[in-house]
């Protein structure tokens, strides 16, 4: 009995110290991962739990290894200011409001506290919106949401952008659109024109999808996405829910993010992930731009003369007292390019301007305050071509971007652009 217990003792002490001893190299390991900038350069992805919880404690560090880009000194431009006049809509009221601080103080938008910015905003806006309530709900719930501009990381790539052999920097990141479930359709992407890699030239290009979260009554996804994140290395999720209306806030997520763990990349094209991309004929585009043109680029499909539409049921539907007047000139949101070089003062200046619903629009909007004008490329058919044309191979074969193709549409287009019997 008394020889039974002692051995009891013993295995457990020895069980204790292996445990210990155990923890003791966990926490080496983890301390000496935190010293050195290049070591941050040079961190392992995130650590995607297989309980599918991503928001671990690392994904903190992560966020909080590379500084936060700052606002810079930002001016915004007479035509801007000509284009969008001051009036009673909310919106308009918001924008003057913050313009005239500009001159006082410099930025104005506040990272306020995530999880409080949304009733602070509640209050003021049943005083200022004065048919608040006869706003849609999807629209009302942007309103309370439309300050916070500070959701939490939940998949992070924090070393995407550091090539492990040779040192040839990013030359286009391809920043997509996407939503929890759209699962096929990325992987068609990245089968086919998202394909990451070293292209002809010396070309590097990497690719990301862009995602929100669930909402509370769809199927739990996270399992999946972090073994999709785990496997392919290219989704960013920030924790916030898919909207179309919060794709502004996506986009300025992703401003971020590049600014900090990109930020030499030389060209983002944003887009959807339902779209069909020429990249072949995409990096042929950028390299024959002139320098001069190539620093200052914002080219797509342009819309130069749109109005907001006021019909409550349309998808795009801008009550008028929350805004009053035209659009500035846009490259629409199913596909664009924008130079590296621009991103610094497109996060400065949305600093500045107030987030508006429709996130191509925003970015209008900010590159027009910025003085840069939206530069119209035929290639780019954010509208689809003509009928008649839509299985022409020698008509794509031409093109930069189509909008609205499937996933296996997707990969026949791609196979028959690249078929060697293609003769056009
Ligand atoms: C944000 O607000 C929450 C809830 O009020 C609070 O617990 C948290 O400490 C705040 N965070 C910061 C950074 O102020
Ligand atoms: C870097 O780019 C050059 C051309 O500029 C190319 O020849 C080379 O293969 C590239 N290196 C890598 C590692 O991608
Ligand atoms: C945008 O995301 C926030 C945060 O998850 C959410 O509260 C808000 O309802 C979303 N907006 C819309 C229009 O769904």
């Amino acid at each position: 009995m008394r020889r039974i217990r002692t051995i009891t003792a013993m295995a457990l002490l020895v069980t204790l110290f292996l445990i210990f001893f155990y923890s003791t190299l966990h926490l080496e390991t983890t301390y000496s991962h935190k010293a050195g900038p290049e070591d941050v350069l040079r961190r392992p992805r995130l650590p995607v739990h297989s309980d599918g919880d991503v928001k671990t404690q690392s994904s903190k560090q992560e966020s909080d290894a590379a500084p936060h880009p700052v606002v810079h000194n930002v001016s915004v431009s007479d035509s801007f200011r000509q284009i969008i006049s001051q009036n009673r809509a909310y919106w308009n009221r918001l924008l003057y409001s913050a313009l005239r601080n500009l001159n006082k103080r410099g930025n104005t938008v506040s990272n306020s506290n995530w999880s409080r910015c949304r009733e602070t905003n509640q209050e003021l806006l049943q005083t200022n919106v004065h048919d608040f309530t006869s706003y849609p709900v999807l629209f009302q719930d942007f309103l309370q949401v439309m300050n916070c501009r500070s959701p939490p990381v939940l998949i992070n790539q924090p070393d995407k952008c550091v090539s492990t052999k040779g040192d040839n920097h990013t030359v286009l990141l391809f920043a997509i659109k996407s939503t929890p479930g759209n699962f096929e359709r990325r992987q068609a992407v990245r089968e086919t024109w998202g394909q990451e890699g070293v292209y002809q030239g010396g070309l590097r290009v990497h690719t990301l999808f862009l995602l929100g979260s669930s909402q509370l009554d769809d199927p739990n996804l996270n399992p999946l996405l972090a073994f999709e994140a785990r496997r392919f290395g290219d989704l960013l999720q920030w924790d916030f829910h898919e909207s179309l209306l919060n794709l502004t806030l996506k986009m300025n997520m992703f401003l971020q993010w590049t600014l900090r763990r990109c930020p030499h990349v030389s060209f983002v094209f944003s887009g959807d992930d339902d779209v069909f991309v020429n990249t072949p004929a995409l990096l042929s585009y950028l390299q024959s731009l002139e320098p001069s043109k190539a620093s200052k680029l914002y080219v797509g499909h342009v819309i130069s003369t749109a109005n907001p539409l006021r019909d409550p049921k349309s998808k795009y539907y801008i009550p008028l007292s929350f805004y009053d007047g035209p659009y500035p000139a846009y490259a629409g949101g199913g596909g664009f390019l924008i130079s590296g070089a621009l991103l610094q003062p497109l996060y400065s200046v949305s600093h500045v301007i107030p987030f508006f619903p429709i996130d191509d629009v925003y970015t209008g909007m900010c590159t027009n305050a910025m003085g840069v004008s939206p530069e119209a490329h035929a290639g780019f058919q954010t509208f689809d071509v003509k009928e008649q044309d839509r299985e022409n191979l020698c008509v794509h074969k031409d093109l930069i971007l189509i909008h609205q193709r499937s996933p296996q549409q997707v990969k026949k287009l791609w196979r028959g652009i690249h078929s060697p019997l293609l003769s056009c």
